[in-house]
């Protein structure tokens, strides 16, 4: 079958270690199921496993992708929850110290078919594409659970967005704004400032500009390159929920001052529960609001995908296709 996988690791050059090709079609190991692909979503994610993060080369060659949505063996519309976990674990699937997310020790969704564990399939509502579905298990439940879950704010809240284009950026301003939160975010770039304000965002700013006033809760997943505007931007008692780092993990300055002296809240969150993309996916069919797609591509053009991902050259996410 065809899939895009990492064929070797990378640390500078991450494209140079993708590969798409044909791959075996996977063996269905019992109580999993076969999932036909119709559409992958790109994530960050990928890009760190060409680069070795989270991938080590005794698992090579290992087909990419965390996310998607197609048919089960039956013919019914699914959408697949990433992150398997022991079968045996209890409670909160995204605390349970032996999960992986698909791509790290099972063969990922850039492919015809992926085999996961049949309790990680979720009924995929009609009136959501395969495309928009494809985007709700990493990007978008990683942000419904940073502002529902973690952030502990309520409607008319103001929370803060670090970065305006990442697919984690655009749904946390569309989850954001749909829930009654006041969204202000915070681009490099004009045209993604302009984009974001569309998207619902209330204001957008220049990266590390002063607000005009501080904030309940910061949204980052930029890392080091925020970190401090982050922590400066709160509000006594306020709360910084951190699940990403994608300009590097460790900032200049800590500011363990200003988090001790202001009671200031740093929250890590990690994907979500399979409870947590059930709701998000009747947030979305409740409120109307569908995952921001930047790209098509059909899953032969991959590399285009990853380069744009790469590059930054996003407002939205990168959909890879299946006839
Ligand atoms: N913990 C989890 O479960 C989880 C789940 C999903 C994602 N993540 C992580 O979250 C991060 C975001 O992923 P993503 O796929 O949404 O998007 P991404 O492509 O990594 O982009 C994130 C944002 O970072 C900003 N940015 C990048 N470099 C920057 C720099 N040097 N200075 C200022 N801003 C910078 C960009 O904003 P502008 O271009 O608008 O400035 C962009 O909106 C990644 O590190 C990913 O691994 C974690």
């Amino acid at each position: 079958m065809l899939a895009a996988y990492a064929a070797r690791i990378s640390t500078d050059d991450p494209l140079s270690a993708l590969e798409v090709g044909e791959r075996p079609a996977p063996e269905v190991p019992t109580g999993w199921a076969r999932v036909q692909v119709r559409a992958a979503s790109l994530n960050h994610h990928d890009l760190w496993s060409l680069r070795g993060v989270g991938l080590g080369a005794d698992a090579l060659p290992m087909i990419l992708g965390c996310d998607a949505a197609g048919l089960d063996e039956d013919g019914r519309e699914v959408v697949v929850h990433a992150v398997i976990g022991d079968p045996d674990h209890r409670g909160d699937e995204t605390l349970d110290p032996r999960r992986s997310l698909l791509s790290e020790r099972f063969q990922g969704t850039f492919a015809d078919e992926v085999v996961v564990p049949r309790r990680n399939l979720v009924p995929k509502p009609a009136d959501l594409s395969f495309e928009q579905a494809a985007c709700l298990p990493t990007a978008w439940l990683t942000a419904y659970r940073m502002l529902f879950t973690q952030a502990g704010i309520a409607p008319g809240a103001t929370v803060l967005v670090q970065g305006a284009g990442g697919g984690v950026a655009t749904a946390l301003i569309v989850l954001g704004r749909a829930a009654g939160l006041r969204v202000w975010v915070t681009s490099r770039d004009g045209v993604k400032r302009e984009r974001a304000v569309e998207l619902g965002a209330d204001a957008a700013f220049e990266t590390g500009a002063r607000l005009p006033e501080r904030v309940d809760a910061v949204m980052e997943t930029v890392g080091a390159a925020t970190w401090t505007h982050s922590l400066r931007s709160l509000k006594q008692g306020g709360a910084v929920v951190i699940s990403g780092a994608t300009s590097g993990a460790d900032p200049t300055r800590t500011e363990l001052n200003r988090i001790f002296f202001l009671q200031l809240k740093v929250i890590g969150s990690t994907m979500g529960t399979k409870e947590e993309l059930e709701r998000l996916i009747q947030f979305c069919r409740t409120t109307g609001v569908r995952p921001v797609i930047d790209t098509v591509l059909p899953l032969e053009e991959a590399r285009e995908g990853f380069a744009k991902l790469e590059h930054g050259d996003v407002v939205g996410k990168v959909v890879l296709t299946r006839p």
